[in-house]
Order: structure tokens, then sequence, then C-alpha cells
């Protein structure tokens, strides 16, 4: 039996390979100004502070190994994290600006989203979204947000069957070939879920031209 617990210090290093297979975090930390080893540069610029925002999948009866992890926070708890960007190579700045410039909405942000691979498909990666569902209630928030990379079609699949939307998409110059895409659920965007099928759309005339 697997449960959901809150990260302890013992997990941080093992956060970081779900980190490193959900993104170009060791593409981040390579050439860095502080010549950090990625796991040095990983442990105290992102995961450490971000343990309090982290949930972890873990066995009954052994709660120090990781299976699994969500982190997912507020934009104002994001706010508060340090700031990685000064220190990482010119470069890594220059080929994903525009996502370190993204307008984020305000609300809960899903940062992080995994489960080992001999689990995946057995219903631990609803449980582990339903995290960030219970910190958007908790929070009063009505958004949740993600930044998911095309490729990823299970997270794709987990996002638009609890009703998020892609909204925007970022192409980044090469060698990164692979869009990112901005995923988010509020009740304006499940507004518009079922629009095409709504007596409003199908009554509409003139939509475009009054
Ligand atoms: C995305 C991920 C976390 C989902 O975890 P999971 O444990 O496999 O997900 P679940 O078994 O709980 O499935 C979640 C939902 O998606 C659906 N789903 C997931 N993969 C699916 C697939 N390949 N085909 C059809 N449905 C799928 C499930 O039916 C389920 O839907 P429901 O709860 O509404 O009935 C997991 O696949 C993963 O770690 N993938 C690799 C890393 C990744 O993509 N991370 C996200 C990067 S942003």
């Amino acid at each position: 039996m697997y449960k959901l617990i809150k990260a302890k210090p013992v997990h941080a290093k093992q956060i970081i390979p779900y980190l490193t297979i959900t993104c170009y975090w060791k593409e981040f930390a390579e050439g860095n100004k502080l010549n950090q080893s990625y796991e040095d540069f990983m442990l105290q610029w992102v995961v450490n502070d971000r343990l309090p925002f982290t949930t972890v999948l873990v066995k009954e009866g052994d709660e120090d190994t990781i299976y699994g992890c969500i982190i997912a926070a507020t934009t104002e708890q994001l706010g508060t994290m340090p700031d990685y960007t000064p220190h990482v190579h010119s470069r890594v700045m220059e080929v994903f600006a525009p996502w370190f410039q993204f307008p984020v909405s305000d609300g809960v942000v899903v940062e992080l989203f995994a489960v080992a691979k001999e689990l995946r498909g057995k219903g631990y990666g609803a449980k582990l979204y339903q995290v960030a569902e219970d910190l958007a209630k908790k929070e009063g928030k009505n958004c949740i947000s993600a930044f998911v990379w095309a490729c990823f079609p299970d997270s794709l699949i987990t996002f638009t069957r609890r009703g998020f939307m892609v909204t925007d998409c970022i192409h980044f110059p090469d060698p990164v070939g692979i869009p990112l895409l901005y995923m988010q659920r509020s009740p304006q965007h499940l507004e518009t879920k079922d629009f095409f099928q709504s007596k409003e759309y199908l009554n509409a005339k003139n939509m475009l031209l009054s």
C-alpha cells in the first residue's frame, strides 16, 4: 500500500531525479557561475526551499523512499523561493528567456508532477494531483496552472481530464525542439469547455460582425 505524506529532508535528493525527467534542470545547472555540481545546485536553489510545498508518495512502513511527488504552491509562496537565475550560464538565460519571463496567472502552480515508472497508470498521479486542488481550495484560489512539455501525453491527459486548457505555447531556439504548453484550470476556462454545444453559441449571429 502506498500513501501520500509531506516531503521531509530525507527525500530531498530523491526528488532531483523526478525533476530531471520532467524538465531541463540538468541544463539549467550546467556551467553555473557558482561551479556547483548538479545535485548541490538543485538542493540549494530548488529542492530544499520547496520541501514545505512538496508531497511525496511512499510505501506504508517505509516513509524514507519516494515513488512519486508533486510540488504545488501558490504564486505568492513561489515568490519567496530563492532566485537561481543570477547564477545560471548566460546561454541558459538566452534560450529559456521566454519561460523565465512568462506571466504566470495568480493561483496555484504545479511545478513538478511525476510518478515512478513502475507505478504509473494505477491512480497515484490522480491522488498526487488532488494535493493541488486541495491547496487551491484552502488558499481560496480559483486558478491552477502548470507548464507541460508537449511530449508528455500522460500528463496532458491527466490535466485535460481535470478541466485544464492549453492557453499558451512557448517555443524555444535550437536545440530545444519541444514546445512548452501553459495549461490552466479556472472557472473561466471550464465555462468554455462546452461553449460550442451551448444555446448561447448556437443562437449567436454575427458574432464577429456586430
Ligand atoms: C503524468 C503522471 C504523473 C500521471 O501519473 P499516473 O499515476 O500514471 O496517473 P493516473 O494513473 O492517476 O492517471 C491519471 C488520469 O489520467 C488518465 N491517463 C493517464 N495516462 C493515460 C494514458 N496513457 N491513456 C489514457 N488515460 C491516461 C487516467 O485514466 C486517469 O484519469 P482519471 O483519473 O480521470 O480516470 C505519470 O504518468 C508520470 O509520471 N509521467 C512521466 C512524467 C510526466 O509526464 N510528468 C509531468 C510533466 S509536466
